[in-house]
């Protein structure tokens, strides 16, 4: 591993909640524009650590780190600035906005010069910028046809695509996506997963992603955390996942 490419890491990260270790001493390295899967049977503590990492819980013991910053203990709107998003902390989408309107309401805007602020002309050509970013974004996750469209009456898989375009909006650097096929008919799923592996493939763009249908969302993997029961038990490439005999006996049964 290219420890310079990591862009989050933790040590030892634990966490019990009552008599029950959720998260154990637990390790994981996330390197920049991959596609980082963690997988395990329900209660493995997937969910438990993309918490702790995004600052929703607190960790009893252990160390994150984002960017090399150590962020243990941040708040979730802090680590949120930074960089990282997990797509449940994007207000649900306003559904009765546009497609549009939805992404250029997440748009990170640039902090404010007090001098060029008052003028008109700087704010016009900051909307028309804003306008053409917001359907880059669109574009990557196919929805930019749809842009009219008022969010209600988008689809399932539509909706998923809409959160990662919003994710993208914050200018986010690592997008945790907790089942972002979770419910979306097998037909459209593969089509989510291949917008998300060509957005880090074109754009500086990491993603950690929890995933339940490994049989579809293995293939899209660069690498892959499988725990259960709180514990990391293995990882490796999604080829290494599927022959080792340990993740077959726990998790593919
Ligand atoms: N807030 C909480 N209070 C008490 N126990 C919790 C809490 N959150 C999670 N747990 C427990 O911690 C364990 C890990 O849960 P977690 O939700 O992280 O698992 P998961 O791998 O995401 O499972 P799933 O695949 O079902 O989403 C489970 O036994 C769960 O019941
Ligand atoms: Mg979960």
């Amino acid at each position: 591993m290219d420890a310079s490419k990591r862009v989050l890491w933790t040590e030892g990260l634990t966490k019990s909640f009552g008599g029950l270790l959720a998260v154990n001493n637990v390790d994981i390295n996330v390197l920049e524009k991959t596609i980082t899967m963690l997988i395990g049977p329900n209660g493995a503590g997937k969910t438990t650590l993309v918490n702790l990492c995004t600052g929703v819980l607190k960790p009893d013991s252990g160390k994150i780190y984002f960017l090399g910053k150590d962020i243990t203990g941040w708040p979730s709107h802090k680590i949120y600035r930074e960089g990282f998003v997990r797509t449940f902390q994007i207000p649900q989408p306003f559904l009765k906005l546009t497609v549009l309107e939805n992404v250029l309401a997440s748009l990170k805007s640039d902090a404010e010069s007090p001098i060029k602020a008052p003028l008109r002309m700087t704010w016009l050509s900051r909307e028309e910028e804003s306008i053409e970013r917001a359907f880059k974004i669109l574009a990557k996750v196919g929805l930019d046809d749809l842009w009219y469209y008022e969010a209600f009456k988008l689809g399932g898989a539509q909706l998923k695509m809409l959160e990662v375009a919003r994710a993208l909006a914050t200018g986010a650097k690592l997008i945790a996506l907790d089942e972002p096929i979770g419910g979306v008919d097998p037909a459209y799923a593969g089509d989510i997963l291949g917008y998300v592996r060509n957005i880090k493939e074109t754009w500086n763009v990491t993603f950690l992603l929890i995933e339940h249908r490994i049989d579809i969302a293995l293939p899209f993997a660069d690498y892959v955390y499988v725990m259960d029961r709180g514990s990391v038990i293995f990882e490796g490439s999604p080829s290494e996942v599927e022959k080792n005999p340990r993740v077959i006996e726990v998790y593919l049964g």
